[in-house]
C-alpha cells in the first residue's frame, strides 16, 4: 500500500521543502519506490533543486543535454518529481497511485491553506507532519496549521517534527511547547529534531542523499505508520 505523506504548515520558511527532499532522496537510496508531487505552485523549488542536481550530474559525468541520465555509481534512476498546483495534485496522486508501484508519495505544498482543493488533498494523505521552529510566530502557525487541518479532516494522523533547532535550545520551554500542542490536538511529537545547520542548505540534493541524521527521522515516521496501520485494522 503507497502512503502518501505531506509536510504542512501555514508558514513558508519553515523547512516543508528540506525535510521532503531529505526524506524522498533518502527513502529512495534505501530502495523505496517513491514519487514526489510538487504542489509549491509557482515557486517549485523542489523541481527547481532538481533541476539544478540533473545539470550539476550530466556535468560531472561529461553527458549532453537530452541524453538519459543514469547515475555511474548507483545506476539507480532518480525518483520522479511531478509539477502541479495543488488542486491538480489530488488527480496526480489518483493515477500516481494506480498507475505505478510506489511505497511513498510526498507531496510539497505552498505555505497557504488558502488555495482550492487543499480539502481534497488533505482528505488523500496518509500522514500530515507539521514543521514547527522553536519561535513564537512558528509555534502559532503550527497550530493554526492543525486547527485547520482538523477542521478539513477530523481523522488524519498529525505530528509535529521540529525543525531549526539550536543545540543549546531550553528544552524546558521546547517541551512546554509540546504539552501545549498535546492538550489541543494530540500530535505525535517526533524525538527526530532537525537541527540548525548551514550544511542543510548548502548540501540539499534530490539525487544523492545527504550524510545527515534524516535516517532517525524515516525510522520513527515508519514505525509512526505502522502503529496508524494497526489502529486503522482494529477499527475494520
Ligand atoms: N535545519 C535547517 N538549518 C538551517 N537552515 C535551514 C534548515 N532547514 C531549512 N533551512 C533553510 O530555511 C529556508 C526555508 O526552508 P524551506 O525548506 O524552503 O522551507 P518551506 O518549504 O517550509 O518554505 C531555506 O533557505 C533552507 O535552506
Ligand atoms: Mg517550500
Amino acid at each position: 500500500m503507497t502512503k502518501v505523506i505531506s509536510f504542512m504548515s501555514q508558514k513558508g520558511g519553515t523547512g516543508k521543502t528540506t525535510l521532503s527532499i531529505l526524506t524522498a532522496t533518502f527513502l529512495h537510496s534505501i530502495g523505496a519506490g517513491v514519487a514526489v508531487i510538487d504542489a509549491d505552485f509557482p515557486q517549485h523549488s523542489f523541481t527547481r533543486t532538481r533541476t539544478k542536481d540533473i545539470l550539476d550530474l550530466k556535468e560531472k559525468q561529461g553527458k549532453k543535454q537530452g541524453e538519459n541520465l543514469t547515475l555511474v555509481d548507483s545506476q539507480i534512476k532518480p525518483y520522479p518529481v511531478v509539477d502541479a498546483t495543488v488542486k491538480e495534485a489530488t488527480v496526480a496522486l489518483k493515477s500516481m497511485k494506480t498507475s505505478q508501484q510506489l511505497d511513498f508519495i510526498l507531496i510539497d505544498i505552498p505555505g497557504t491553506f488558502n488555495v482550492e482543493g487543499i480539502d481534497y488533498l488533505i482528505d488523500s494523505l496518509d500522514l500530515i507532519i507539521v514543521p514547527v521552529e522553536l519561535e513564537y510566530k512558528s509555534i502559532t502557525a503550527a497550530m493554526e496549521t492543525m486547527s485547520m487541518i482538523r477542521s478539513l479532516n477530523p481523522k488524519v494522523s498529525i505530528s509535529v517534527v521540529w525543525t531549526k533547532i539550536k543545540r543549546n535550545h531550553k528544552v524546558a520551554e521546547r517541551q512546554a511547547y509540546e504539552d501545549y500542542f498535546k492538550s489541543k490536538f494530540n500530535p505525535y511529537i517526533f524525538k527526530y529534531m532537525l537541527l540548525e545547520t548551514v550544511r542543510v542548505s548548502q548540501l540539499l540534493n534530490t539525487i544523492t542523499p545527504q550524510p545527515e541524521s534524516i535516517s532517525e527521522f524515516v525510522d520513527e515516521a515508519g514505525t509512526m505508520l505502522l502503529s496508524i496501520e494497526g489502529k486503522t485494522a482494529l477499527m475494520n
